[in-house]
């Protein structure tokens, strides 16, 4: 196999792992990627002399930017049916909560779920994370929580295990059987948890399905003493956790993260200020998804500016999901956040690389550096403000996914 060398590099940006919303930027370079990690940056005054150009393939960058892939830490790529009659009911005055009270929501996919095989499943969830690629995304969280029966929760696992065997980007799988509670458990909450705690996540966690476990804490949903109680369990079993928290309600699921250890805390929209600062105090990322509010037509969005006031460490996710952010695109996202979260492009850029590394728990990548993986987008823009400047727009031209070009 040939190696790559991406030359004729306009601008290189690398996000600073050890601080928040810098970006250090390299005019005219080339990058060496071998056996799929980056081996050298070079000056473009270093000329390539012909060994070097007969041992690698040969990227013509053409003057314009490079930066790491995107890193998307919260995605629900698999489910069986899109939900867009509950977008138009949501658009004509009901809320999420209401639909979901009313059979919608998550309940609604479950039962479509449920119905589909293991291989329409996996075909169509194929094709959408495929539609991730484009956009630049070269690492991605993707959770089940629609199936909350073993058969189907496991079902949901192996899809995400052979998407990520047969595709050309990196699926991180995790277990979100405590997404609701399904209707069979209606008057039986606590026979649910024991199954969750007792058989569900004993086998993922030791069939190596999944590398995390998520719980929705709300309103309807799970309780903090619950989501105590089940992600101590997943920790047991050797899961990393996290949480859906403070998303409708203020309901103190970010200080639950942080007194686990957790990954990142996700969502926010209502995170108290004592969160904030248990958060701070205990590096637990702040994983913000304002495609979600922006989606659902909420007034209310995480408090960003806040966060990063007080020296928070955020990631940016897209939360695609087919109730409430139908959206593959984190330059979207970053559309989003740059009007509605007041983030400057440096902020989400880092964001969405660096701080998604830092929410998967992944050190490998999410800057560009020697021994960093070779996940590389080719963007035609000149500054990175043009990235959330430019809405809904896609100016990613390639994506190099493990040192191979593979859009
Ligand atoms: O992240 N908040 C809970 N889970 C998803 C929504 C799931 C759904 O509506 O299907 C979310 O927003
Ligand atoms: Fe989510």
């Amino acid at each position: 196999m040939n190696d790559l060398l991406i030359h004729n590099i306009g601008k290189l940006y690398s996000p600073d792992p050890d601080n928040f919303g810098k970006i250090s930027i390299t005019d005219n370079c080339s990058v060496k990627i071998r056996d799929g990690i980056i081996e050298d940056i070079i000056p473009a005054e270093v000329e390539v002399n012909a060994p070097v150009i007969e041992k690698y393939d040969i990227l013509d960058a053409k003057g314009k930017s490079v930066l790491p892939g995107f890193i998307d830490s919260h995605a629900h790529p698999v489910f069986a049916a899109l939900r867009n009659n509950e977008f138009e009911m949501r658009n004509a005055g009901k809320s999420y909560l209401e639909i979901a009270e009313a059979g919608g929501g998550i309940k609604n996919s479950v039962r479509k779920l449920r119905a589909m095989s293991e291989d329409d499943l996996f075909r169509i969830s194929r094709k959408r994370v495929l539609e991730f690629l484009k956009f630049g995304t070269t690492t991605l969280e993707a959770k089940s929580g629609y199936g909350l029966t073993v058969d189907d929760e496991i079902k949901m696992l192996k899809v995400i295990r052979r998407l990520n065997e047969e595709l050309p980007i990196d699926l991180v799988p995790t277990f979100l059987g405590a997404h609701d509670t399904p209707e069979e458990y209606k008057e039986d909450r606590e026979g649910y948890i024991s199954l969750l705690i007792n058989e569900m996540i004993p086998k993922i966690a030791e069939e190596k399905l999944a590398v995390a476990c998520d719980i929705f804490i709300e309103k309807n949903y799970y309780t903090i003493e619950e989501g105590r109680r089940i992600l101590t369990a997943a920790k047991k079993h050797g899961l990393d956790v996290k949480i859906h928290a403070d998303q409708l309600t203020c309901n103190g699921g970010s200080g639950l993260a942080a007194e686990l250890g957790a990954l990142s805390s996700d969502h926010l929209e209502y995170i108290s200020d004592s969160d904030i600062d248990t958060m701070i105090g205990k590096g637990t990322v702040f994983n913000l998804m304002p495609g979600a509010s922006f989606f659902i037509g909420m007034k209310d969005f995480p408090p960003a500016r806040k966060i990063i006031d007080r020296g928070g460490i955020c990631a940016l996710s897209t939360d695609f999901n087919p109730g409430t952010c139908y959206c593959y695109s984190l330059p979207f996202i970053m559309t989003v956040s740059a009007i509605y979260l007041h983030m400057s492009a440096e902020e989400l850029v880092w964001a969405a690389t660096a701080g998604g590394a830092r929410a998967l728990g992944l050190t490998d990548r999410g800057r560009i550096e020697k021994g960093a993986a070779g996940d590389l987008l080719v963007m035609d823009i000149k500054e990175l403000s043009e990235i959330p400047y430019s809405m809904g727009m896609n100016l990613v031209r390639k994506v190099i996914k493990n040192g191979k070009v593979v859009i």
